[in-house]
């Protein structure tokens, strides 16, 4: 068998072989999870513009403290500190632990973040590897709980969704159906991150897991199948659904600020 001898030139940090251009995907990854990181920190805190119409941004839903009139359990009680009065304060470790523990971003911010590696054979800034078994990254492993959060925030965005189809009639107070640009936005965003959560490890595992001849099981193996479709373009759909939530909730912030207007298609 033929073999071929790949020489190691060093390890120094960032020493390697390679001719590719192998530090634009962790330089990528830095800028985009570094501009989602700072925007969505920034909007969190904010606490208002977070609703236009029947719109509701996905970083405030569900609103369980917030608007007397629409969230869950009323307004903030008098004790609550007005600098964490946010209802995206109160939901958003849910979706936030989802995509930190995420074996796809898990692998690239390593990268991009701490060099550990830079990249596939790339000289790395330190010489133990300690894995993911202590304190803090053996927090990793409640990815699958987060998912069991995961999928109830998409149940509740749908309904977002609904809820974006019906506009109240300043004249007569009377809810009726509409799509606006903005009922778009929401519903693209949420068939995105559909199709993100679909694509999970653990989701996989959940259906086709803990058989030994997945095939056996007729349902279990289609849903094995689909969830492993969506799994092959997990990268992307991991992006894009990032992409679109930022972007949902800057679309209902600048429309209710008035920066924006909202086009009414139906
Ligand atoms: S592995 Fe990425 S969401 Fe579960």
């Amino acid at each position: 068998m033929s073999s071929i001898d790949v020489p190691l030139r060093g390890n120094r940090f960032g020493s390697t072989a390679r001719r590719d251009l192998w530090w634009l995907g962790p330089v990528l990854t830095l800028l985009g999870l570094g501009t989602f990181v700072v925007y969505a920190t920034w909007a969190a805190f904010q606490g208002n513009y977070y609703r236009f119409g029947p719109y509701l941004s996905p970083f405030y839903s569900p609103e369980i403290l917030g608007d007397p009139q629409h969230a869950w359990a009323g307004g903030w009680p008098s004790w609550w500190p007005s600098w964490a009065a946010s209802a995206a304060l109160l939901i958003l470790w849910a979706p936030g632990g989802f995509r930190l523990t995420c074996y796809y971003y898990r692998g690239a911010y390593y990268k991009a973040f701490w060099a550990d590696p830079p990249s596939c054979t790339v000289g790395e800034p330190r010489k133990r590897y300690r894995g993911e078994k202590s304190f803090p990254l053996i927090l990793q492993n409640t990815h699958r709980f987060f998912l069991y959060l995961a999928l109830v925030f998409l149940v509740i965005l749908a309904l977002d969704v609904w809820r974006a189809l019906w506009f109240i009639n300043p004249q007569t107070g009377q809810a009726h159906f509409g799509i606006g640009v903005g009922t778009l936005v929401l519903a693209v965003n949420v068939v995105l991150l559909s199709c993100y959560t679909f694509g999970c490890h653990s989701l996989r595992h959940l259906v086709g897991g803990g058989l030994d001849e997945v095939s056996k099981s007729s349902q279990r193996h289609y849903a094995y199948g689909c969830a492993g479709c969506f799994n092959r373009r997990h990268m992307m759909f991991a992006w894009l659904s990032l992409f679109s939530v930022m972007f949902a909730d800057l679309y209902v912030r600048l429309c209710a600020m008035g920066l924006w207007s909202d086009w009414r298609i139906v």
